[in-house]
């Protein structure tokens, strides 16, 4: 149809609020901004590339008692539905998680002065997933790479400009881990990292399990450590991705679940492009309280 050959052409980014952001989401954004969150929602909230599909997986089967055959009920898209995505020819974010019972588990990467306001009314629990920014960057490339709806992003260097000026979808992971960061005071906001899950999955899993109130046995937490590995994930049809059609994802240009590690930065990043991004790094965080592991 036209409109899936209209999907296959990467895009420039629009904005919203000063924050640059794919143009389709850009044109439903009124939807957004009305969207309505029940008492019961869990938002998951990240900065792309920081472990979304990681922890959503873990919270759904954390909903579902450990039983990986109803995760596989559906495509993780499906089961944690992005909240401000718009595509022509799909259903929105807002569309499908209208549609879905309670208690939904809602997938955002918006930064913390765009999430719909209905999020702070209903005091919806939230977790937040920070990853480090050079593992972050590393990511986003390769995801620009395979992702079709994003600009070209240049060479390497070119692209860790692009990132460290906040000019990618999303705008600046600085602002963004900044942002949440400091809401955590106010409400009720879980603040994971990728590197302490990657260090103790258990340890992490079972903060998850206590944040939501739910008591599970053993057998069911060693299950759920098991389904979410990243060798698990990565051959999981449902978990890796590989049910979005192929314009809009090319697995065999970078594959979604691509290494699922920590410090892969060390492998991109020249010894200058360290030097001045750990510079860069300091001046846009001075003042905050937020530290990460690199
Ligand atoms: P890499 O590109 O560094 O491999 P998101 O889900 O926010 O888009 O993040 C994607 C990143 O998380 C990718 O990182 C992906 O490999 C990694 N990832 C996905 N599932 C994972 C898991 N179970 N364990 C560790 N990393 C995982």
């Amino acid at each position: 149809s036209p409109s899936i050959m209209e999907n296959a052409q990467r895009q420039e980014l629009g904005s919203i609020h000063g924050i640059p952001l794919y143009s389709y989401f850009v044109e439903k954004w009124a939807q957004v901004d009305a969207f309505q969150a029940r008492p019961d929602d869990l938002l998951i909230s990240t900065y792309p590339k920081s472990g979304t599909t990681w922890i959503s997986e873990i919270v759904d089967m954390i909903y579902n008692d450990g039983d990986e055959e109803k995760c596989k009920r559906d495509a993780i898209f499906n089961r944690v539905p992005f909240m401000e995505m718009s595509c022509p020819g799909l259903i929105s974010g807002t569309e499908q998680l209208a549609t879905l019972p309670s208690a939904r588990i809602v997938k955002t990467h918006l930064p913390v002065q765009l999430l719909p306001v209905s999020f702070w009314e209903q005091d919806c629990k939230m977790i937040y997933v920070a990853r480090n920014a050079k593992d972050v960057a590393v990511s986003y490339y390769h995801f620009y790479l395979m992702a079709k709806m994003h600009p070209d992003p240049g060479t390497w260097n070119e692209f860790l400009q692009t990132f460290m000026a906040g000019e990618v979808a999303y705008g600046s992971w600085y602002d963004h881990v900044k942002g949440w960061w400091e809401k955590k005071k106010d409400y009720r906001i879980l603040f994971l990292f990728y590197e302490d899950m990657k260090e103790d999955p258990k340890r992490e899993t079972e903060k998850v399990i206590k944040f939501l109130g739910k008591e599970l046995k053993k057998e069911v937490v060693d299950k759920i450590l098991h389904h979410t590995s990243f060798q698990e994930m990565k051959k999981n049809p449902t978990t890796n991705y590989e049910m979005m059609p192929t314009w809009a994802m090319d697995h065999s240009v970078s594959p979604f679940m691509r290494k699922g590690m920590s410090g892969d930065w060390k492998n991109f990043f020249t010894v200058a492009q360290n030097e001045i991004f750990d510079a860069h790094y300091e001046e846009q965080m001075k003042g905050s309280t937020f530290r990460c592991q690199m």
